[in-house]
């Protein structure tokens, strides 16, 4: 069976016409956000800042690794770090703070709101070890968020601009068989049922951001529908994030970023950092959690 599978990804798992951008094609990147609900941007890292996450990522995982194996079935082989982290947030390492303030995406991140007065939520991220499977399509943000609410009841969460853009890096490359993301394009304002792993469509199955290269990142609006696929690879599978908030949203944060950290950012990243600074110490480490939805 498993080979018959990772046949049938490595001919077939990608998403059609899959576009990769380059960091200086900033109003394209923007056009394809706001038409997809999400672009893909290659070389946002260096290949030095890329070996510097990856081992902060394989140091991390062993850490959540060493705690336990989630128990819960549709988590199964799938970790969060944001939902492992006490603070929600990695945001005490060097590793994931690089990525908060990043040359080559700030410029896409503030074109995106034509604002740079945006704020950091988080940075955290996931990672799959070999065996896990399909996870299904759901959206990182629901009803509620940030307590959003119409008392009217006639403005939902998912007829708003953008809230909020998840930033996930690529810490290794994406193959067809190492678990990549699987995006649906255009379903960002979708109010139907999202469909359940038996209703989907194998085109939805097989609509992963791959073959894609390390150090590429995919900006992500939350709303879209998204999923992890079948990891068959033999390593690791990492992708960090960053996630911002749009200047027009807040939303309380756990204190987070040590400012020992903050104090490395540049002035446009010491800004969009202030809801998760802290001078108190931070205590840091893991817990594994249930979690009610997928992440
Ligand atoms: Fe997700």
């Amino acid at each position: 069976m498993t080979d018959a599978l990772r046949q049938h990804l490595e001919n077939n798992n990608s998403i059609a016409n899959l576009e990769i951008l380059t960091p200086d094609q900033v109003s394209d990147a923007v056009r394809l956000f706001y038409r997809d609900g999400f672009v893909m941007v290659r070389d946002v890292l260096t290949p030095e800042q890329v070996s510097f996450l990856r081992a902060g990522c394989e140091r991390e995982a062993t850490e959540i690794l060493s705690i336990g194996r989630q128990q819960y079935p549709s988590m199964m082989n799938r970790y969060s770090w944001g939902g492992a982290s006490i603070t929600n947030s990695l945001l005490h390492l060097e590793e994931w703070v690089m990525l908060a303030d990043l040359p080559t995406l700030t410029p896409i991140i503030t074109a995106i709101w034509d604002s740079s007065d945006y704020h950091l939520r988080r940075c955290a991220g996931e990672f799959c070890i070999p065996g896990a499977g399909y996870q299904p399509l759901h959206a990182d943000i629901n009803d509620g968020f940030a307590q959003y609410k119409d008392p009217r009841g006639l403005v939902e969460l998912r007829d708003l601009p953008c809230p909020m853009v998840v930033c996930n890096f690529l810490a290794q490359d994406f193959t067809r068989v190492n678990g990549p993301t699987r995006v649906i394009p255009g379903t960002h304002h979708s109010k139907a049922t999202i469909p359940s792993l038996e209703d989907e469509t194998e085109e939805m199955r097989l609509s992963t951001l791959s073959p894609a290269p390390a150090g590429t990142v995919m900006i992500r609006d939350p709303r879209t529908w998204h999923g992890g696929t079948p990891h068959l690879s033999d390593e690791m599978r990492a992708i960090p994030n960053a996630i911002f908030l749009a200047p027009w949203i807040y939303e309380r944060q756990l204190p987070s970023m040590p400012r020992e950290m903050f104090d490395l950012l540049s002035e446009h990243g010491q800004r969009l950092c202030e809801f998760v600074v802290s001078d108190a110490p931070i205590r840091a480490g893991y817990q594994l959690r249930m979690h009610k939805k997928s992440l």
